[in-house]
């Protein structure tokens, strides 16, 4: 139940990555060799970038994670920490943290290669992990790390009355039990068509569309359109990620204020190079809605 309605608790349980982006005029095609314009290194990844999204733009997060003993992991820790997002059930796992090697082309378009390592350990929660999820407001969830960790956390969460809401994605099939369990579902257009009537139990629906918008789906047929706003995109890494973490925030002010709210978050994480560096606190995403951006 939510305790505090302006400011929900909300535990993500997922991935933290270190993202290795390279930006080029365009993505190559197979076996060709293109040059790159620019290289950096930003902390990622959909669990952090959600935690983060979430807990700018107005909630209370606690991250449920695992970083590696590696170069990376202090920046890892560091990116949540800076962000107010409680890490103190932070797992640090002996080998490497999780990473993804990214592509960014000049219309802002990526592609994306995650390679797991620490974020793969996440096979099981503690009691601890178990009681911050049931006296929570909001489980939020994506599936980069693995499948049995996030089916004990939404059956934990849903005998506890804890909202859940899960961003399937990268898109995979679920025991089908799990779905019913799962009170709002956050998927791009591409993971809609890939999940179809997986879907179907899901009492909340929200499919995002890019630029064109998200539509939403909800109880006794219950249908809303929502445009995005039109920007200038830079790169939408991590643009569904900060829509979805604004989206738990607001979601207790019901679906028609919590889409319009994230439809702004993530226009405006499109904006700027870099996951974690391009998601908007809550006073710029209100400064855009007054702006009528
Ligand atoms: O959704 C964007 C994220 O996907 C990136 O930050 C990358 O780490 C991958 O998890």
């Amino acid at each position: 139940m939510i305790t505090d309605p302006s400011k929900p608790t909300i535990v993500v349980l997922g991935s933290i990555n270190m993202d290795l982006v390279t930006t080029t005029e365009h993505r190559p095609q197979p076996g060709e060799t293109v040059l790159g314009t620019g290289f950096t290194m930003v902390p990622g990844g959909k669990g952090a970038n959600q935690a983060i999204a979430a807990q700018r733009a107005g909630g209370r997060v606690e991250f449920l994670g695992a970083v590696g003993d590696d170069v990376f992991a202090g920046e890892l820790r560091g990116v949540l920490r800076d962000s107010g997002v409680a890490i103190g059930r932070l797992r640090t796992v002996t080998g490497p943290s999780g990473i993804a090697a990214i592509v960014v082309d000049s219309s802002g378009e990526n592609s994306i290669i995650v390679v797991g390592g620490a974020n793969a350990t996440m096979t099981a929660l503690t009691d601890d992990d178990l009681a911050v999820i049931a006296s929570a407001d909001i489980l939020l969830c994506q599936l980069e790390i693995p499948v049995g960790a996030v089916a004990a956390a939404v059956t934990h969460a849903s005998a506890n009355a804890t909202v859940v809401m899960l961003n399937p994605s990268p898109a995979q099939h679920l025991p089908s039990d799990l779905w019913a369990h799962v009170d709002v579902a956050v998927v791009n257009s591409g993971e809609a068509k890939d999940l179809g009537h997986d879907l179907d139990p899901v009492a909340h629906l929200v499919v995002t569309h890019g630029a064109a918008g998200a539509h939403y789906r909800g109880p006794g047929g219950r249908e809303l359109s929502q445009p995005s706003p039109q920007v200038d995109v830079v790169d939408t890494t991590g643009a569904g990620d900060t829509f979805t973490g604004a989206l738990a925030t607001a979601w207790h002010r019901g679906p028609e204020q919590a889409l319009a709210w994230a439809s702004t978050a993530g226009a405006l994480a499109t904006t700027r190079l870099g996951a974690s560096t391009s998601i908007p606190t809550h006073e710029q995403i209100t400064a855009a809605i007054e702006h009528g951006d």
